[in-house]
């Protein structure tokens, strides 16, 4: 096992994640820094993307290294039975680092178990996807001017949303209100309910997507339905379109306000949000390469000459 991997936000303290922020900035202010000569990242996806995946390999590219990987499992040897262990084994023999997406919770955290290649998850499952989660902490920090005290509102897909679960994990370190809104069927799951509980952070769950919860937000956290993680096709029909956000909406809203999605979405933004200023969307996906261009940096050990860390 290799203790620079970054398998879920949880693994990592307050500092590390002030520290991934700082370099982020850094990045934005120095995309092309040839920090990766000579290194091989690779990038393996179970599971569709076109954010994550792209965002990382545009990371690499801009740093300097090369990609190896697949998009698409079934055109790897998986499709001919191979084990996931066995796939990390032989990757192991030809990268410096893996960025793996898989459909099963904990395949990330196997995977370390079975390399001692730095591993990072870039999507395991409704569990964790904690590289989306520091592009989103660092959209808020851009957008807020600070991570401390906001009012944070996550609509939509509570239950099986790996996103919210993160990044409900990395604010709890900076006195967040919370407000969720969603249908009982995908309400916020117990253990993390219990989590704000036990650290005294005050949340509230609502059905309705309420113009008093809009207007006390400082960022709106839009998320998709997850059709993938539903087992039956008729309970997904049932709640899909259930929030939509629409400008109309927003009107109640604070100045400073931002509106969130990892995206993709479906329904849940109205297109007419797009123009609005305060939707954040597309520039969060931006952010998503100098996020990673400093996860890729940090879990590789190196060290940015002359930056200063705070
Ligand atoms: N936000 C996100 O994970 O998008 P992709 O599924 O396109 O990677």
């Amino acid at each position: 096992m290799n203790s620079n991997s970054f398998v879920s936000i949880s693994d990592i303290t307050k500092e590390d994640m002030l520290e991934l922020l700082s370099r982020a900035k850094y990045f934005e202010e120095h995309p092309n820094s040839k920090l990766l000569d000579g290194r091989v990242v690779a990038t393996l996806f179970f599971e569709p993307s076109t954010r994550t995946r792209l965002s990382f390999e545009t990371a690499v590219n801009r740093l300097g290294g090369r990609v190896i990987g697949f998009s698409d499992a079934s055109t790897s040897s998986t499709s001919k039975g191979e084990t996931l262990k066995d796939t990390i084994k032989m990757v192991s023999n030809y990268a410096d680092l893996i960025v793996m997406r898989h459909h099963l919770e904990g395949a990330a955290k196997y995977a370390t178990e079975v390399t001692d290649v730095p591993i990072v998850n870039a999507g395991d499952g409704a569990n964790q996807h904690p590289s989306q989660t520091m592009l989103d902490l660092y959209s808020i920090l851009k957008t807020q001017g600070t991570l401390d005290n906001l009012t944070i509102t996550m609509v939509g897909d509570l239950k099986y949303g790996r996103t919210v679960h993160s990044l409900l994990m990395a604010m709890r370190h900076f006195r967040p209100k919370f407000r969720f809104v969603s249908c009982p069927e995908l309400r916020m799951p117990e253990e993390y309910r219990k989590i704000c509980e036990a650290e005294g952070i005050e949340y509230s769950e609502h059905t309705d997507f309420s113009p008093q919860v809009i207007a006390q937000s400082d960022i709106i956290y839009m998320t998709r339905v997850q059709r993938e993680r539903f087992s039956d096709v008729m309970e997904y029909e049932k709640v899909k379109n259930l929030y939509t956000l629409r400008n109309s909406m927003l009107d109640v809203s604070k100045p400073s306000m931002r509106i969130l999605h990892p995206l993709p979405r479906v329904n849940e933004i109205n297109p007419d949000v797009d123009d609005n200023p305060k939707a954040y969307y597309f520039e969060q996906a931006r952010n998503g390469v100098f996020a990673r261009q400093a996860i890729i940096t940090k879990a590789l050990q190196i060290d940015i000459p002359n930056h200063d860390k705070r």
